[in-house]
């Protein structure tokens, strides 16, 4: 998407000194800045510390992470422990595993005199895959925006409500759940979209960041506003996206996800979660079970960081001194609650029969 009226990726290799640059999310909304990483260790710190985030664009970046590791050390010991390297950074977004079994799996048949170039391919055809999976997301959850807005009268806008960002910066270029929006947008649709904050790392001020940059109508919430929004009638759509979905059809994202789905479950707002089907784990069927929740610092908790008055970024403590803190940074929403996937190949309901109907290609025994 564009910032500035140039377009950028969120992740891209730089031929000029053959390193993948990175958009530094560190720092959005404040600063845009753009980081370079060259070692294995740069790609693990960047997904670790959330340089950059989100589950597509993990994958991306693990995909060049190992193209990296391998145009240093193509060896197979070396493809060994850069996957476990990359694959211990965070747990529950599944696109990272995926990324990184694609890769071994076409590496390991790859002589290694080869590797290197094999691999740096592989990640641009990763991230290729992305944008377009991403861009027929677009396209189907465009149809379900469209038919939203035929029901209202003419310029009164459709109201959705979203969480986390699930935008183009979690992915490498168009977003899951914004895919639709900016889609929709684009197509002359009225929208309003409620843009839930996300504590503890506040994504909601990057999905703001990049609704104002496509010039969508916006307002930045607390994360417990939303049940009362849809109590009051004012919100038509709940669209968000998804770290892992359960091959059964269950929904793992962000903290926060569960109770927006049982709010709109409670006032019969419909709840679609957008997805490419690389964020599906075939090998499992229970979300709540099978699905590890990633816990992060208590830092993130315990501190908040913003644009001070000084116009520098900084964090300012908001829990008491030595507090004990709990984060867990995902939950897992059950099937029941969600009223539609919206995936690359059209919109799917979250059964198990369903997923298998459309991914007939996919799944794994
Ligand atoms: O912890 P994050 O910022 O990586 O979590 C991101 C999310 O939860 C997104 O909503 C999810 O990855 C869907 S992104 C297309």
């Amino acid at each position: 998407m564009k910032v500035d009226g140039r377009h950028y990726r969120s992740i891209w290799y730089d031929t000029s000194d053959a390193s993948v640059k990175i958009i530094d999310q560190r720092w959005l909304p404040h600063d845009f800045r753009i980081a370079t990483l060259k070692s294995q260790l740069d790609f693990a710190t960047a997904i670790t510390d959330m340089w950059v985030r989100g589950a597509p664009l993990i994958g991306a970046t693990a995909a060049y992470g190992v193209a990296m590791a391998m145009r240093d050390d193509s060896s197979d010991s070396s493809l060994d422990s850069c996957w476990s390297a990359l694959h211990s950074t965070r747990p529950t977004a599944i696109n990272l595993r995926w990324a990184l079994d694609r890769c071994r799996q076409v590496l390991e048949s790859v002589p290694v005199a080869g590797r290197a170039a094999a691999a740096l391919e592989l990640a641009h055809e990763i991230s290729d895959e992305d944008i377009e999976r991403n861009r027929q997301i677009g396209l189907h959850g465009l149809e379900l925006i469209r038919a939203l807005a035929a029901n209202k009268p003419a310029k009164e806008p459709v109201r959705i409500l979203t969480h986390c960002n699930a935008g183009w910066l979690a992915t490498v270029d168009f977003g899951t759940a914004t895919s639709p929006m900016f889609h929709a947008a684009d197509a002359g649709i009225e929208l309003h979209i409620w843009v839930d904050e996300t504590r503890p790392r506040n994504q909601g001020a990057l999905t703001a960041w990049e609704l104002d940059g496509h010039g969508i109508p916006h307002s930045y919430i607390t994360d417990n506003a939303g049940g009362h929004l849809m109590q009051h009638g004012q919100v038509d759509m709940v669209l968000l996206g998804s770290d892992r979905t359960s091959a059964g059809g269950d929904v793992c994202n962000k903290i926060g996800t569960y109770l927006k789905a049982l709010a709109a479950f409670d006032n019969n707002v419909p709840f679609y979660v957008a997805l490419p089907s690389s964020t599906i784990d075939w090998t499992v069927q229970d979300g709540l079970s099978g699905i590890p929740i990633e816990e992060r610092p208590a830092s993130e908790v315990t501190h908040v960081q913003g644009l001070q008055d000084n116009g520098s970024i900084g964090k300012v403590q908001v829990s008491p001194a030595g507090c004990t803190v709990g984060n867990p940074a995902f939950d897992v929403t059950p099937r029941k609650l969600v009223s539609g996937l919206i995936t690359e190949r059209g919109v799917s309901e979250a059964t198990p029969e369903a997923l298998r109907a459309m991914f007939p290609d996919l799944q794994v025994e």
